[in-house]
């Protein structure tokens, strides 16, 4: 396994929930780190605490990635990295009679449109021995998240295609969590946070959501093990198995 001390690790979607726990797991592992947001207040908040923590903060850079002029403007500001994350996918609900066509296509802009520019640039930025990891998701179906679930399949086919291409200069690898408490859910009341949470511990056959640690972890493993690539790894305590409830005593 390739060490990630040295390394620079630029994460987009660094300032918050599971990007701000990669990196400072890799900062703690000697990574210098880049975060990338929307918002400089959390930005200014995520360096404060990785700083307090001794870790490397090369630089933030503030850019809405769904703003695609921005983000090649970005790209341009970012020094080569070893390492690259995008935390980038918005979600809804509904099928694909429900949904309307504006919320469809907000979704596959986000999670398709702005992965695939994130790829084309950072497959000039990456350094060849480096990878990048993007983020997938988990546990939806077609009939009630149709576009967070065709652009999770997207995220798939886009790491494996781009893994094809780059090799064997940079590896590519999408981690699909599911469900989790984050700040990703600031806007709804705690007690339906609760309830939510309540609702997949009860689904998902392992019993509970995930640590942060647990899904941060993934990413680590992605990016400091060289011989993975096309891959996309699901850290969902199984929820895709088929499995809905105990089964009664015989
Ligand atoms: N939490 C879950 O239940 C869950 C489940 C499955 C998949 N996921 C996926 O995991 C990813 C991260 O989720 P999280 O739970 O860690 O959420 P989070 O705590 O809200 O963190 C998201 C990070 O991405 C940044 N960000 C969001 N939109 C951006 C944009 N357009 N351009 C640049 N930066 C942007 C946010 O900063 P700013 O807000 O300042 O931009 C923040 O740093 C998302 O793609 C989400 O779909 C989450």
């Amino acid at each position: 396994m390739a060490e990630l001390s040295g390394k620079h690790l630029a994460v987009i979607g660094g300032s918050s929930g599971i990007g701000l726990e990669v990196v400072k797991l890799a900062g703690e592992e000697g990574a210098s780190v880049t975060l990338i947001g929307r918002h400089a207040g959390r930005l200014d908040e995520a360096r404060a605490a990785l700083q307090h923590n001794g870790i490397v903060v090369r630089d933030t850079l503030v850019c809405d990635a769904h703003d695609h002029p921005a983000l090649e403007d970005c790209f341009q500001q970012l020094a080569p990295c070893d390492h690259l994350v995008s935390m980038v996918g918005d979600v809804m609900g509904g099928g694909f009679l429900s949904a309307d066509m504006a919320t469809i296509s907000r979704v596959m802009h986000s999670k398709f449109l702005t992965n695939v520019l994130i790829g084309k640039l950072a497959a000039e930025n990456i350094r060849p021995g480096g990878s990048l990891t993007f983020t997938a998701g988990t546990g939806g179906r077609a009939q009630d998240a149709c576009a967070s679930y065709v652009g999770n399949l997207a995220i798939q086919a886009l790491a494996q295609g781009l893994a094809a291409e780059l090799a064997p200069v940079i590896r590519v690898n999408a981690v699909a969590p599911t469900w989790t408490v984050t700040p990703f859910w600031r806007q709804q009341p705690a007690e339906q946070i609760e309830q939510t949470r309540q609702h997949f511990a009860s689904i998902i056959p392992l019993g509970r959501t995930a640590q942060l640690a647990e899904l941060a972890t993934a990413y680590l493993f992605l990016m400091k093990n060289d011989f993975v690539t096309g891959q996309q790894l699901a850290v969902d305590g199984g929820i895709m198995l088929g499995w809905s409830d105990k089964a009664p005593a015989a």
